[in-house]
């Protein structure tokens, strides 16, 4: 039983085609890589299961619900959320601060930095635990800042699970990151995936074949008609 599924999924940017014939199946509770050279529209496919773009033709259904077209943060409250990226941490506030409002954004109360101390107080607890489970409990109260880029990287993953996500999108959560870096990550998303459904885009393999379950394939420049994914 797929609790996610794309059928026939494709985009056009101003004529290119940058996805076609895209029929992806994940199956809860596992973790899901999807692999394939650059440009072979991997984010792409992303930005639509999140909502980020509108897809030109094709079905996307999360818990068989029909979501195409949704905008992102309809998405996001179903359950389906994909990591922030560095570029979205506000730097000058804490782990703590960052956590709290990220929180925030997933509940009616929205994504505003003027709520009184004591409305953002409700999710102190919530925000630590967080920060627990992704090894930075320490460094609660630092800002942003001063983390280290693999303790950043971190701190992407457990701002998305602030959204209390069923299902996750990891795009190269290891990019950039250091062989010390990389085990902690990969420690990090199989813990986070006990509990939840992970969609992951990786360049590494080595971290692909310590993690997935399923592997499917992007094909670039797929011959029209013919599915763009393979699924291993
Ligand atoms: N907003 C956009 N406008 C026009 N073209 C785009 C846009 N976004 C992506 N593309 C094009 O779509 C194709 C797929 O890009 P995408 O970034 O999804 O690839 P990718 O598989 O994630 O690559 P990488 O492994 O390098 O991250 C590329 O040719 C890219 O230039
Ligand atoms: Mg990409």
């Amino acid at each position: 039983m797929p609790v996610l599924q794309t059928k026939g999924l494709a985009i056009d940017f101003r004529g290119f085609r940058a996805l076609a014939g895209v029929d992806l199946r994940v199956e809860a509770g596992v973790i899901h890589a999807i692999i394939g050279p650059n440009g072979a529209g991997k984010t792409t496919l992303f930005n639509l299961l999140s909502g980020l773009l509108r897809p030109t033709e094709g079905h996307i259904l999360f818990e068989n619900r029909e979501i195409t077209g949704w905008p992102a943060h309809a998405i996001v409250h179903l359950g389906l959320a994909r990591s922030f990226q560095i570029t979205s941490i506000f730097p000058h506030l804490s782990l703590l601060d960052n956590i709290r409002l990220a929180r925030q954004s997933g509940t009616p109360l929205g994504y505003y930095f003027w709520l009184p101390e004591t409305v953002l107080h409700r999710f102190d607890q919530d925000a630590r635990t967080i920060l627990e489970s992704v090894g930075l409990a320490e460094a609660a109260g630092k800002p942003a800042q001063e983390l280290s880029y693999g303790q950043k990287r971190a701190l992407e993953i457990a701002l998305t699970l602030a959204l209390q996500p069923r299902m996750l999108l990891l795009d190269e959560p290891t990019a950039g990151l250091g062989v010390e870096d990389i085990s902690r990550v990969v420690a990090l998303i199989r813990q986070v995936a006990r509990t939840r459904t992970v969609v992951l885009v990786e360049h590494n393999m080595g971290v692909v074949a310590a993690l997935s379950d399923r592997i499917t394939v992007l094909q670039r420049d797929a011959p029209s008609g013919r599915p763009a994914g393979v699924v291993w």
